[in-house]
């Protein structure tokens, strides 16, 4: 299909197309219901507007965060969101995404218990709450890069995704050291309590090391085969995270569904499926989460980004360009998301992905509460293109048309680029600098930036 930029000048116009791919995208009338609580566990929430996690790339060399990171945070706590869903930081060195990613131990404790308190404080200052904030465990796997050099530590072999980062057999991690990181996923929930974060995300998604054991069907001992062994340093890093919990401070999970790729390379898909989601084996885990585990509230995301960009983050610029309308995605998601809500209506879930919708991504959102598909909306892109966005929707009813974010990928440049990362357009002043850099080094490593 011959790819169609988002061009719709109102709503009956992004309805219609919908209609014509056979979509069942949900749209609300009005955006009410947004501003009402939630609930989860023992924590209420003044409204059911997040922030999705966004690496920033703009870590002090020793992981811990800089001003540009403190700029960012600030801005999106007084935009008026319920839930900062802070960005990927790693558990461990050698599990970083890059040199510049957060890293949260000890050493940088006292680093984070400043940024919390400054972060609390701006949302107080700005709209009498704090901002429940969200600490996103991770150990990158695959895509681990600490001295920004690829140094791949993988679940299993997997030809697709070794097109675009070469690995071999001596990449793939031991089960005694999985076995060891499900005491650093309690580690660092301790560690994130003590830096002052309200939860902790023990990250299963996007291809990262977790959410890769998740399809890591053939690979053999504890840790691959069975349903169970797949999920077990999941399941055993929450156990290990739940030491900590209190009325306050949450166990969660970022829950990556589908994966875009076919058995036996993806989770949420089966022998037979094909590309099709099969969700049976998600909605078993995230029944087992809210049953066995305790868990009370997750959030829910789709795809790897460094491949099936399109999967994660429906988008008009890429670095590739998908042969789906980005609707097409955008329906997989929060009809998948749905399904999941519908067979655990008991877990609070909140959705991802609503940014390609532009100024319409609001009502969608409203559409998907009102229809029982989420309970909330973590919103992505958009918080860079505009940190106010939750406060616009909550005072006016809408999202201010001019601010909206128009995916054109550059934040994705930049990051890739492993340069502070935030929106090119709209916050001009600030990154337009660091993407000149990026094309730059794009000009003289040209083959560092192709898929
Ligand atoms: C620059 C960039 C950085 C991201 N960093 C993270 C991250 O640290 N952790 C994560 O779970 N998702 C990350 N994502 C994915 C977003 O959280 C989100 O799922 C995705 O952008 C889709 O939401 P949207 O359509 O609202 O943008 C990132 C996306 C972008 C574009």
């Amino acid at each position: 299909m011959a790819h169609e930029k988002f061009h719709y000048q109102s709503l009956d116009e992004v309805k219609a197309k919908a209609e014509e791919l056979g979509l069942n995208l949900p749209f609300a009338k009005e955006t009410g219901i947004l501003k009402t609580p939630l609930t989860a566990g023992k924590v209420t929430f003044p409204n059911r507007l997040g922030i999705a996690p966004m690496e920033g790339a703009d870590s002090l060399p020793d992981g811990s965060p800089s001003e540009y990171t403190y700029r960012r945070y600030i801005r999106e706590a007084e935009g008026g969101s319920a839930v900062i869903w802070f960005e990927a930081i790693s558990i461990v060195e050698e599990g970083r995404s890059s040199r510049t990613q957060l890293l949260l131990t000890r050493d940088t404790l006292e680093s984070y218990k400043k940024l919390t308190a400054a972060v609390k404080e701006a949302g107080l200052k700005a709209n009498g709450y704090a901002p429940y904030l969200i600490m996103q465990a991770n150990h990158s796997g695959r895509y681990s890069n600490p001295d920004n050099k690829p140094a791949p530590m993988i679940a299993y072999r997997h030809p697709e995704l070794e097109q675009y980062r070469a690995a071999d057999d001596s990449c793939i991690v031991s089960d005694d050291y999985l076995k060891g990181l499900e005491e650093k996923f309690g580690e660092a929930a301790r560690l994130a309590k003590e830096a002052g974060f309200d939860a902790v995300d023990i990250k299963s998604c996007h291809g990262y090391l977790l959410a890769e054991l998740s399809s890591a069907y053939n690979r053999q001992g504890m840790y691959g085969g069975s349903y169970e062994n797949r999920t077990r340093l999941l399941k055993n890093g929450i156990r290990a995270a739940k030491v900590y919990e209190d009325d306050h401070f949450m166990v969660t999970s970022r829950l990556g569904i589908y994966d875009g790729y076919a058995y036996p390379y993806g989770f949420g898909v089966s022998p037979d499926s094909g590309l099709t989601p099969d969700l049976t084996e998600p909605v078993r885990l995230v029944r087992e989460l809210h049953e066995e585990l305790g868990l009370s509230m997750i959030d829910l995301t789709m795809g790897n980004p460094y491949a099936t960009t399109h999967v994660t983050r429906p988008y008009d610029m890429g670095k590739y360009q998908p042969d789906e309308h980005p609707f097409v995605g955008l329906d997989r998601m929060i009809q998948g998301i749905g399904t999941v809500k519908k067979a655990v209506p008991e877990m609070v879930i909140w959705a991802s992905a609503p940014t390609y919708l532009r100024q319409y991504a609001d009502l969608f959102t409203a559409g998907a509460v009102e229809q029982g598909l989420c309970d909330g909306m973590l919103f992505g892109r958009m918080a860079f293109a505009d940190p106010d966005f939750a406060n616009e929707i909550i005072r006016q009813g809408r999202i201010d048309p001019s601010r909206v974010c128009l995916t054109c990928g550059k934040c994705g440049d930049l990051i890739r680029a492993h340069k502070p990362t935030g929106c090119v357009i709209r916050d001009n002043a600030t990154f337009m600098p660091f993407y000149k850099e990026f094309l730059e080094i794009k000009k003289t490593q040209p083959a560092n930036f192709r898929g």
